[in-house]
């Protein structure tokens, strides 16, 4: 059985983190949840941040090996949702209470998509400014890997955050899972990028990937601190049979659940003020994925709005949750189970991190 460390503490060693990471045993799977917590309502407080996810397109360059909408996958349907849908969706946003949405895309370079998108943050930015939201919806960016001309419109347009998920901090791990064309180099320099632009930046990674060791995991978690993230989203590694990983040996469900919960946590412990989303892929193992999340330690939510229609067509990967969730009944299911544990939605707000505004 390992010794944990001391959880109140402020500096964790690399040693540290792993050690909690590799945590088994349901006692002290449960200390370092509680500390997790207690770290979490002393620098965030109860508040749950709502961001409507909007899956804009599934068209992409890239082959990452373990993604469903990778380019090479022909069984993939592609769809492009229009300006007009975008705007109408960030409306259903705001009526929902939601103060952010998250726009998500496969990553696409040409020109229409650029042009399109850019237009769709400045109309949502000024057709959702009204008395709950003076500065309109907040606007969070996940499309990938861009030029700075590009991040620097989208932001100009008015995207304030965006989310790049380095995936994996080891550089060998990293060259396993994706093309040679696709470079963690790249990924470094566009998350420095987006910084400069003056984003409020996010990364993440996929936890139990097939050779990934609870050490690598450490590192992103340092990598996480050293690089002043402010938002988190990760979650664990779910094959798809479509792709090159299929088959691939990596940890057992219940493994990559425990180690999804047990990184949320580490990571509280480790940046303390950060905002850390309780993703889609846990719900994916775990109909209660999500909700265990926000007890280890998360504190955003991302209820789906992809319209009905094209939800089948973003799947990252299968048992994808939610594809008939309907964000009115998410919302009020959020609200029941948010009041037993003592927390809140924090509605009518972007709720950007402490980290970010301080
Ligand atoms: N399992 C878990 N997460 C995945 N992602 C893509 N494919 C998978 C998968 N098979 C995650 C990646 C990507 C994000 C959009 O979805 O981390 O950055």
């Amino acid at each position: 059985m390992s010794l944990l460390p001391d959880l109140t503490q402020k500096e964790f060693s690399r040693e540290d983190i792993a050690t909690i990471l590799a945590a088994t045993e349901v006692g002290e799977i449960n200390k370092i949840r509680v500390a997790a917590e207690d770290v979490l309502l002393k620098h965030c407080g109860a508040e749950v941040y709502m961001r409507g996810l909007v899956e804009a397109s599934n068209v992409c360059r890239c082959d990452c090996f373990y993604c469903g909408i990778r380019k090479s996958n022909k069984t993939v349907t592609r769809y492009d949702l229009g300006v007009d849908e975008l705007v109408s969706l960030a409306q259903q946003c705001v009526a929902f209470g939601y103060g952010s949405m998250v726009i998500q895309t496969g990553e696409r370079s040409d020109k229409k998509f650029i042009d399109n998108l850019e237009t769709a943050i400045h109309r949502i930015k000024n057709e959702t400014c009204g008395d709950n939201l003076p500065q309109g919806l907040g606007i969070t960016l996940s499309v990938g890997e861009q030029t700075k001309e590009t991040y620097r419109r989208f932001f100009e347009a008015g995207a304030h955050r965006y989310l790049l998920r380095i995936e994996t901090t080891n550089p060998e791990l990293f060259a396993q899972i994706h093309p040679p064309e696709q470079r963690i180099e790249t990924r470094l320099e566009c998350l420095r990028t987006l910084r400069e632009v003056g984003y409020q930046v996010g990364t993440g990674v996929m936890i139990g990937l097939p050779g990934q060791s609870i050490e690598d995991l450490a590192n992103d978690i340092m990598f996480f601190k050293t690089h002043d993230i402010a938002m988190i989203g990760m979650g664990p590694f779910i094959p798809h049979e479509q792709t090159p990983l299929w088959g691939k040996q990596c940890p057992d469900e219940e493994s990559r659940l425990r180690l999804g919960l047990l990184m949320i946590a580490a990571t509280r412990l480790v940046l303390r003020d950060v905002n850390i989303a309780a993703t889609t892929a846990l719900q994916a193992i775990d109909p209660q994925g999500r909700e265990k999340a926000l007890r280890f330690g998360a504190n955003v939510m991302m209820p789906m709005m992809t319209p009905e229609n094209v939800r089948l067509d973003y799947l990252l990967y299968p048992n994808k949750p939610n594809l008939n969730e309907n964000a009115a009944n998410a919302r009020l299911d959020m609200e029941a189970f948010l009041k037993n544990i003592g927390r809140n939605l924090g509605l009518n707000k972007w709720g950007d991190a402490p980290h970010a505004t301080k």
